[in-house]
């Protein structure tokens, strides 16, 4: 009753995006927009061919082109200007003549405006000694070698000794292609050169980390670079690591004692920011003859490219997802004239699952089993790839809502039996799964004399909401209207958090903000408590609620005072906490001002748990008789993500993963050609992502889940787990359709013909 509507927060509820009005407004300002006294405007000439090496480059006539300040090439990049560290690998910029993919930085133009810049590249003459690129992975699968540590790899049981008893064998190989990110942003970095150090405004997904390559390419103190990034416009993994582009920039705008801007174009962003790679997945299952798994084997390789080692760890999601005694998952490399692959949305998850989600369902079929009660059969109660409880699991009533809510009972399991007009109808399922991750993370929570808050924390907002859910968890920890609390985020000189990335803000800056927004309200409710002659005094925390910036005695609420009333009577103009989150601890400390929040390799696996979401996709997908055109109908998605934050952008989040999964199902690729080793469609035509008349209206059932040991503030991440599971659930689809099993994605209508 009362008890329950006095606790009820801001958190959970579907506030709009406190940014949300800046945005379209055009108030939002992002990297590439950020302007500065005097800026000059660089360009980028990159490698036309894969291999090779550059004998001649000739910069005379673009020198000589009008507005054009520098050429700089690896030939005459002035050595003050020159990364003393640079990135290593492939992501070296400028410094090679030797050629590994095509896209590989060579020069870099600078001149007044950018058009004088763009045409200032065009002038750079480039003579090469190419040779033929290698491109595809798979020809040299007999060449692959496994990466010093693997992620994902695990091993229990016997396969060996076990798969000849099955009674049921799959054997079968699946296959991803090479997708690219693109978000609507493309990557920029402005830099400018001061007398404490480099600014750079830069769009990355970790300010943090921005700070810290860009100081270890040019050996500074970390305090000598300031990164600013208060919008970013989608990043989905390729803004999450360094690439090239921003210390060119920074080196440039040395080199000629300017503030230098640089943005790729879109075509660019095919090769200079990574791509996901393209998987090829053996995977081997029996079962006994009820449909019990008995052994499992997944064996993947990915390609990477000739200087950097990227895996994908696409098998994680195997050997944790079901039950069975006998497993063995490894991961291998090949290397190709390709740039550096990186971590693209739900990275090996995503993959993984269209793999393992596909055979589950080629199983049911085989057993004549649903395929929703065979992976009831195989309900993993643990993980058994790390032998540890779950620390929060509601996949079961997932399994249940979602196929209550979809009308799975209506599915005639039999193929090609339903339709709808002359459409063919397909119904499909798979499971939906990602890590928990919670990594440090640190943030101040200040409060102004009229009772005004303020929340630091160096997090970044990548279109997901963060300012909102963190406007939130601050108004609920303090006590206050949302309408008072101000969140500055993306700044790499607020208090450290990890890179958004691995769907952990959330869970890592929401935690460092509720500690510390408790510590504020602890902080100044303390004056009152210990005044004998406040109306509070000698109450304890425990006896006082907050609303509305007022705080007063739950037992009689007429006796209170308010914020502002406290700070007048104490004589604060502000009153400030910092808070540092962690794993492994429920209330955090105080501490001083850190970056350690961008401890990647800290799993943040709570002692003794393995930490988890779980889904379950619904999917019914429309096939025309004759072109085979496919249509995703209709969704329902049931999501176990922990604590909600907010219910609005949440939904956002796991719908926008779902999208993702049909474009990765039906329509994602990019082509490479292999005589030059170029991406052919590096565009956004011919590059196809779902457009709304491709999405089918999708509901989302959140699961009541409270998860108390996977971060302080509950959340266990929503931006991933969407698209898992998703691009299975359509191929599924389509088999109940057609009875036409596609193991290589996307799945385009030439393939079910
Ligand atoms: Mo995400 S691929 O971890 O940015």
């Amino acid at each position: 009753m009362a008890q329950n509507e006095q606790k009820k927060g801001v958190v959970g509820q579907p506030l709009d995006r406190v940014d949300g009005k800046l945005k379209v407004t055009g108030g939002a300002r992002y990297a590439s927009e950020f302007e500065a006294p005097n800026l000059a405007h660089a360009v980028l000439v990159q490698s036309t061919i894969a291999k090779g090496r550059v004998t001649r480059i000739d910069t005379r006539e673009a020198e000589r082109s009008p507005g054009v300040v520098a050429v700089i090439t690896f030939e005459n990049m002035p050595k003050a200007a020159r990364p003393t560290n640079p990135p290593g690998g492939q992501t070296i910029p400028l410094l090679s003549p030797d050629i590994k993919y095509s896209g590989q930085n060579l020069a870099v133009v600078v001149a007044d405006t950018l058009e004088e810049a763009q045409y200032g590249a065009e002038l750079v003459r480039v003579e090469y000694a190419a040779e033929p690129p290698d491109t595809d992975f798979e020809k040299h699968l007999d060449q692959a070698f496994a990466p010093r540590s693997a992620r994902g790899n695990t091993k229990r049981g016997d396969f060996a000794a076990n798969i000849g008893g099955a009674t049921k064998k799959l054997d079968q190989v699946y296959r991803t292609p090479i997708e690219h990110h693109n978000p609507m942003e493309p990557h920029a970095t402005v830099a400018v050169w001061g007398p404490d150090g480099l600014l750079a405004y830069d769009a990355t997904q970790g300010v943090s980390n921005s700070q810290r390559n860009l100081a270890e390419e040019f050996g500074l103190p970390q305090d000598k670079v300031h990164v600013i990034n208060p919008f970013v416009g989608g990043g989905f993994g390729c803004k999450g690591q360094a690439w090239p582009h921003s210390p060119i920039a920074a080196m440039a705008a040395k080199a000629v004692g300017r503030p230098v801007k640089l943005t790729l174009t879109r075509r660019q962003m095919f090769t200079s920011n990574g791509h996901r790679p393209p998987t090829h997945q053996k995977e081997v299952i029996g079962t006994d003859a009820g449909g019990k798994l008995v052994a499992l084997q997944h064996q993947s390789v990915n390609h990477t490219s000739e200087a950097d080692i990227f895996q994908e760890p696409t098998g994680s999601v195997v050997g944790m997802l079901y039950s069975c005694p006998n497993v063995e998952v490894e991961h291998k490399l090949v290397r190709v004239n390709v740039g550096a692959p990186t971590y693209q949305r739900a990275p090996g998850e995503s993959t993984g699952s269209f793999a393992h989600e596909t055979a589950m369902d080629e199983l049911a079929w085989e057993l004549g089993i649903d395929p929703v009660e065979l992976r009831l059969r195989n309900y993993a109660e643990k993980d058994e790839s790390e032998d540890k409880p779950f620390s929060s699991k509601s996949l079961r009533e997932c399994y249940e809502q979602a196929s209550a809510h979809f009308g799975w009972s209506r599915r005639n399991p039999k193929v090609g039996s339903m339709r709808d007009g002359n459409f063919l109808v397909g119904y499909g399922m798979a499971t939906a799964s990602y890590p928990a991750n919670f990594w440090p993370a640190a943030a101040k929570a200040r409060m102004l004399a009229d009772g005004r808050v303020q929340i630091m924390c160096g997090t970044q907002d990548l279109g997901t909401g963060t300012y909102t859910i963190l406007t939130q968890i601050a108004a609920d920890g303090v006590g206050v209207h949302p309408s008072q609390v101000r969140v500055e985020i993306g700044d790499s000189f607020l208090p450290g958090a990890p890179v958004s990335g691995g769907s952990c803000s959330a869970a890592s800056a929401g935690s460092a903000v509720q500690l510390a927004a408790e510590a504020l309200r602890g902080a100044v409710i303390a004056y009152a408590t210990g005044d004998a002659n406040s109306p509070l005094g000698g109450l304890s925390a425990q006896d006082l609620d907050v609303k509305d910036g007022r705080v007063f005695s739950k037992a009689n609420p007429s006796k209170g005072i308010t914020y502002p009333e406290i700070l007048a009577k104490y004589g604060k103009t502000v009153v400030e906490q910092q808070a540092f989150a962690r794993p492994g601890i429920e209330r955090g400390p105080s501490g001083p001002r850190t970056n350690q929040g961008q401890a990647q390799g800290d799993k943040g696996k709570g002692e003794g748990y393995s930490m988890h979401a779980f889904g379950a996709q619904f999917c019914e997908v429309h096939i025309d008789p004759d072109i085979r055109m496919v249509r995703v109908a209709r969704w329902t998605g049931a999501f176990g993500i922990g604590k909600v934050l907010n219910e609005k952008t949440v939904r956002s989040q796991l719908q926008g993963g779902i999208v993702w999964g049909i474009g990765m199902a039906l329509l994602e690729e990019s082509l490479l050609d292999p005589r030059y080793g170029r991406f052919v469609n590096s565009n956004l035509a011919e590059y196809h992502v779902p457009v709304n008349k491709d999405v089918p209206p999708i509901e989302i059932l959140l699961m009541d889940e409270k998860d108390s040991v996977v971060s302080p503030v509950g959340a266990k991440g929503a931006g991933e787990i969407g698209i898992t599971g998703a691009a299975a659930a359509i191929g599924n689809a389509i088999y109940h359709a057609t009875g036409k099993r596609v193991r290589d994605l996307p799945i385009t209508l030439d393939k079910i013909l």
